[in-house]
């Protein structure tokens, strides 16, 4: 058997134990398999599909907040926790803290693709429109110095992306807009803190953010994902990712 078809196996063994039948989202499997394959169906013998909380994740409180959605659906946010702890030692306004907090959340429990772009949408309907703003830009502005802060191109996109790669034109056109732009600090003090070789002995409690969150984050009542803001259907695809519809 190749690698694959262990994978494809031990998942077929998994998904046997439920009870209910999980088709994935395209974009779960495009490249590895042909998006414009016709998606082939386990047999189904007598089960439903999937329409609901998927019994391999952990269970979301019925009114989740932000921070039920850092400990149940978003991976180790060590790299977020330490961003806004930085920005906090640095003396940042509250909302450079929160966006640092934020900044990388589409990573860490969605998309990484245009991650900037995602996570501001998710978040630009619960935050002032200047910590949404700078973190669509962020992800532009990660790959243009600005030695006046004393920020360069990072280290570790050498080593990620190899020393001849450039931006795609979008990326550019972004920097430039932002670059003109009255919020373009507030983008850029997240690249300043946006840790790459952060300490991994350094562990940041996600407590330690509830009174900055709590000033400036609108958490909805009826649970963030609930509530009818232009964003919440990408929560609740992050609480149900394999929801059949
Ligand atoms: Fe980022
Ligand atoms: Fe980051």
């Amino acid at each position: 058997m190749t690698t694959l078809q262990r994978a494809e196996a031990a998942e077929q063994a998994m998904s046997d134990e439920l009870d209910r039948i999980v088709v994935k989202s395209v974009i779960y499997t495009s490249g590895e398999r042909d998006p414009r394959a016709p998606v082939q169906r386990p047999p189904d013998q007598g089960k439903r599909y999937m329409m609901g909380d998927d019994p391999r994740l952990p269970r979301m409180p019925d009114k989740p907040t932000l921070f039920d959605f850092f400990k149940y659906r978003f991976g180790p946010a060590n790299h977020l926790l330490q961003s806004a702890r930085l920005a906090q030692k640095n003396g940042a306004s509250e909302k450079v803290v929160l966006a640092c907090l934020l900044h990388d959340i589409a990573i860490a429990g969605f998309i990484r693709s245009d991650h900037g772009y995602w996570g501001a949408q998710l978040v630009a309907p619960y935050v002032d429109e200047e910590v949404s703003w700078a973190i669509r830009y962020h992800q532009a502005l990660r790959f243009f110095a600005d030695e006046s802060v004393g920020y360069r191109y990072p280290e570790a996109y050498i080593k990620l992306f190899g020393p001849d790669y450039t931006p795609e034109p979008y990326i550019e056109r972004d920097y430039r807009y932002a670059r003109e732009h009255k919020w373009y600090m507030t983008a850029r003090l997240i690249c300043v803190n946006d840790l790459y070789a952060f300490d991994p002995t350094v562990q940041v409690a996600l407590e330690e953010f509830t009174d900055i969150v709590g000033r400036n984050f609108k958490q909805p009542k009826e649970g963030l994902g609930l509530d009818a803001s232009p964003s919440a259907h990408m929560w609740r695809t992050i609480m149900w990712p394999t929801k059949y519809l």
